[in-house]
Parts: structure tokens; sequence; C-alpha cells
């Protein structure tokens, strides 16, 4: 599994001495009980603010899925100045249609609320003190002098961001890494440290696990709203899914309107599918270099509208030798963008079927093909469109209407949008609604069956 740490990149070493606060870590060891059972956290989306529009909320989400490019900057906090780290990471910002579960840092434990994210492998929260740079969270926010089992992570441990930078060369004593993880317009910087997290949705089933590496932030932009932070479900090694050894996990987001119902995230055997439909793809291995060893790569070979293939050039989403193109799935990006080459030929196939008029959606909603509805005020669809298929190597995925098209101020439109700048495709959120979709890094394969989140 690659690391951030392993990338190769060039920035700035600033130093300072930082003192290694050491604490044992408590008995409570509860590593073993997710890999042999698993941990069960629920998911909430984050919502608009009230009043706020479904499009107004879609095109925010666009705003921020876009343009995006992410960078780690990392420096040794030690006694002297040597040189510069950084190192790019995921293109999107988790944008607005995020989902966010509750987990709980340090003992006596504190519960705080996180963006759940298979697109990036830090896991952090806000610490206190933080002067003028932190923003506002829903919770008290985390001091690592109140917790017992607090300690910075040495800088040369496998899991500091530093390693790299050190060469081989022992550490400084005391030393310690500070980053910066920017997701485009949002950023984060602080300390790496060493915690011990509480896991699971009731008291019932709730693990401690120790240990665990994370990013202690005292400075971080104002990108973060209805969060005190992000927990990281990449591939890289700092993901929460590695540090846990779950070896799988899985979640089943509940309807998009549906603002109810709690969607799931299972950690570890017990995220396994039950029951029938189950579908299994092989992740396409990812590249080395950052951001794109974090991503899991799907295998997509064809898409039909109803019973009909379009015409997609076969190679559309392959991924290039040199890292560019393919196809990810990710949790937290909200709509499907598709090379340039693949929407059209969706976007065509979709207005070829819909015989309301179309009208110009963009600056309401970022998207591009919309149509105008008889009613500004209908809220259900004036006509049916067949499901839309993704053929994965050796897995179709089906796509009812509701998880392609999105409804809002008298429009109706095409829940997709055209990826044209070489960078990955990507299968984002909405088109993942009641899907119950499992992530078995240990196969190296993604299964997912229709479900009905609310239930499960
Ligand atoms: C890290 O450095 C400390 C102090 O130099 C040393 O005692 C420890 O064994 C090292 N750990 C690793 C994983 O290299
Ligand atoms: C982190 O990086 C971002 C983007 O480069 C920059 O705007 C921000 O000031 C940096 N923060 C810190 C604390 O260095
Ligand atoms: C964050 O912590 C680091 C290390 O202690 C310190 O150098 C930096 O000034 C702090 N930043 C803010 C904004 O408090
Ligand atoms: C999100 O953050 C922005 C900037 O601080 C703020 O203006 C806005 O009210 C926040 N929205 C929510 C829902 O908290
Ligand atoms: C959500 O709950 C509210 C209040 O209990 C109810 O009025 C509304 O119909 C529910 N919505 C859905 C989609 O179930
Ligand atoms: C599937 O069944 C197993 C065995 O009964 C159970 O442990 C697991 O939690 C179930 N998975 C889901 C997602 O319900
Ligand atoms: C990557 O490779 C593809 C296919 O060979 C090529 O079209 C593209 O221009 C290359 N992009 C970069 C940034 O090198
Ligand atoms: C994708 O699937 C097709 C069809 O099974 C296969 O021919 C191709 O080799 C696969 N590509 C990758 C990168 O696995």
């Amino acid at each position: 599994m690659p690391s951030l740490a392993s990338s190769q990149a060039s920035t700035t070493v600033k130093m300072a001495l930082l003192r290694v606060v050491l604490v044992l870590v408590g008995a409570t060891v509860a590593v073993a009980d997710i890999a042999a059972a698993g941990v069960r956290v629920g998911l909430t989306r984050v919502h608009s603010e009230p009043g706020v529009t479904v499009s107004q909320f879609v095109r925010d989400a666009l705003r921020r899925d876009m343009r995006r490019r992410a960078w780690f900057g990392r420096e040794l906090a030690s006694s002297s100045s040597v040189g510069t780290v950084s190192a790019p990471t995921r293109k999107d910002l988790p944008n607005g249609g995020e989902y966010i579960m509750t987990l709980a840092i340090g003992t006596p434990p504190l519960a705080y609320p996180a963006i759940a994210d298979t697109g990036s492998d830090l896991i952090w929260t806000q610490c206190a003190p933080c002067s003028n740079q932190c923003f506002q969270q829903p919770v008290p926010m985390y001091n690592p002098s109140s917790s017992t089992t607090f300690s910075v992570l040495p800088c040369n441990s496998s899991l500091s961001l530093c390693a790299t930078l050190l060469d081989g060369a022992s550490p400084p004593p005391g030393c310690s890494c500070m980053y910066n993880q920017t997701y485009g317009t949002g950023w984060t910087a602080g300390v790496q440290g060493l915690e011990t997290f509480t896991l699971g949705s009731t008291p019932a089933d709730q693990v401690q696990v120790p240990g665990i590496a994370f990013g202690c932030s005292n400075a971080s932009s104002n990108d973060w709203n209805g969060s005190a932070g992000l927990v990281g479900l990449g591939r890289g090694s700092l993901s929460l899914v590695s540090q846990l050894g779950a070896g799988m996990f899985s979640y089943c987001l509940t309807q998009f309107q549906d603002t109810n119902s709690t969607s799931i995230l299972l950690l570890g055997p017990s995220a396994a599918q039950n029951g029938t439909g189950i579908r299994s793809t092989s992740f396409v291995p990812s590249p080395s270099t950052p951001p794109m060893n974090t991503f899991y790569y799907l295998n997509l070979t064809a898409i039909s509208v109803g019973t009909t293939a379009l015409s997609i050039p076969p190679d559309a989403f392959a991924l290039q030798a040199n890292g560019t193109g393919g196809l990810i799935i990710d949790s937290g990006t909200t709509i499907t963008s598709l090379v340039d080459a693949a929407y059209k030929k969706v976007r065509d196939a979709v207005q070829s079927l819909v015989t309301l008029p179309v009208t110009d959606g963009s600056d309401t909603t970022g998207l591009d093909l919309c149509f105008a509805l008889p009613s500004p005020t209908s809220s259900t669809p004036p006509a049916t469109l067949p499901s839309m298929t993704l053929h994965f190597d050796g897995a179709d995925m089906v796509l009812p209407v509701e998880n392609y098209m999105i409804l809002d101020s008298g429009m109706w439109c095409l829940a997709m949008v055209s990826q044209t700048d070489g960078a990955q495709s990507t299968l984002g959120n909405y088109q993942q609604q009641n899907l119950h979709i499992l992530y078995d890094v240990q196969a190296e394969t993604l299964s997912f069956a229709p479900a009905e989140c609310s239930t499960l």
C-alpha cells in the first residue's frame, strides 16, 4: 500500500524544537475487535442551511468539486533548518454533499463530527490552543493537554509525513512533524500526534483504539462547515482503514433528499453485504504517486441508458501510464464527473429521451443539462427515464433515475458534469445513493448491491 510519506517532492523545511510528550497508552486494545468483528458508525449528510435550495446546494458542491490541486506541505519541527517538502494530495475538497461521522478522541473521549472521505488519507481534527486560525466547529475543541493519551508522533515513525525528509538519518531528539494539507481552496495545518480514538455509534458497540496517528490542526481554512475535521478512508497508510487493519469497510448512503434517516459506515468483517444482487469488480492498481496513490480506481468499460449501449471509446476511462485519466469512486465528491468523450454521449442520450424544453440551469445549479418543468413548484419529475448502467469489469451498477437526475426550482437536471482537464473521472456520492458499497481492500475488490439504506 503506497504511503504519502514515500512521495518525492520539494519544499522548505523549517525547524523548531517541540518536546515529545511521552504517555503510556491505556490497556483497552480494540484493534483486534475490529479486525475480528467490526464497528458500525452513523453518517449524516452535511445539509445546507434552511432555505437553501437543492440547486444552490448543488452549485456550491460543484464549485468545491472542481479545479482543485492539492498539496501536502511538511516540516520537521526540531532544532535547525534544512530543506523543503510538499506532495500533492486529493484533487477535490469534499464539497458540501459530504457525509459526517461522529467519533471520539482522547481520554476521556471527546466526541466530534468529521467528514468521511475515501479520497484522502489523513485523519485530523482541530486542537486547542488555537488562536485566530481555527474555524468554528459545532462541538467543544479537543485539547491534547486535557487528554491522558496524547503524544506527539515521532519523526522516525513509519507514519510520519516527515520520514522522507530525514532520508534515513536519525531524527533530532524531540522531533515532530508539522504538516499543511491543502485540499484545493481548503487547507489544514498542525502537528502529527498519536491518540486513542473511540468508534461506534452506540455505547454497546463502541471500541477504543489506541495509538492512531492523526493531525492535530491549529490552523485551517474556513471550509469545513458542520465538522471538526476529517477522517481519511483512502488507500494510504495514514487512513483510518489502514491504521485499523480493518481489511474492509462499507457504507450505505440514504436517499439524498431524505434528511431524516442516518446512513451507515461499517468497518471490519461486519461490513460485508448480506443478501442478493451483489456484484464485484476489481480495483485497478493506483499509480504510485500522490495524490493518485490514495484513490480507489475502477475499470469502467461502458455505459448504457436503458438498453442502449452508448458509443463511448473503449479506452475513455483508461488510467494512463503517466497517471492521468481513469475513474475513481469517492465518498467525498458529490456530483459524478465523466471524461468529456463519455459525458457528451450520456448527455445526448438523456436529452434524446426527454421531451421537456431544455433550459439553461448552469447559473443556478452549475449543471450543464437541465429541463424546464411545467411548474416551478413541481416536486415530482413529469416523466420517467430508464435506469443508467455503469458497466464495470464483471459488475453492472444500475443507477435508477433518482441517482442521476436531480430535481429543483422548476428544473430537472442531469447530475453529472464533464471532466476536461485530463484529471480522473469521479463517481460521486449522489450516484451512490441506496447502494450498499463494500471496499474490500484486502481482496482489492469493490462490491455493491441495491439496498434500502435507511433500514440497514
Ligand atoms: C526513532 O528514534 C528513536 C530515538 O532516536 C529511537 O529510540 C527509536 O528506536 C527510533 N524508532 C524507529 C522506528 O526507528
Ligand atoms: C497552508 O497552505 C495554504 C495553501 O498553500 C496556505 O494558504 C496557508 O497559509 C498554509 N498554512 C500554513 C499554516 O502554513
Ligand atoms: C501551531 O503550532 C505550531 C507548533 O507548536 C506553532 O509553531 C504555530 O505557531 C501554531 N500556529 C498557530 C496559528 O497557533
Ligand atoms: C459555513 O461557513 C461560512 C464561513 O464561515 C459561514 O458564513 C456559513 O454560515 C457557514 N454555514 C453553516 C451551515 O454553518
Ligand atoms: C422527516 O421528518 C419530518 C418530521 O418528523 C416529517 O415531517 C417529514 O415528512 C419526514 N421526511 C421524510 C422524507 O420522511
Ligand atoms: C451480515 O450478516 C452477518 C452475520 O449475520 C452480520 O454479522 C453482519 O453485520 C451483516 N451485515 C450487514 C451489513 O448487515
Ligand atoms: C499522459 O498520457 C496521455 C496518454 O499517453 C497523454 O495523452 C497525455 O498528454 C499525458 N499527460 C501528461 C500530463 O503527461
Ligand atoms: C478492464 O476490463 C476489460 C474488460 O474485462 C479488460 O479487457 C481490461 O484489461 C481491464 N483493464 C484493466 C486496467 O484492468
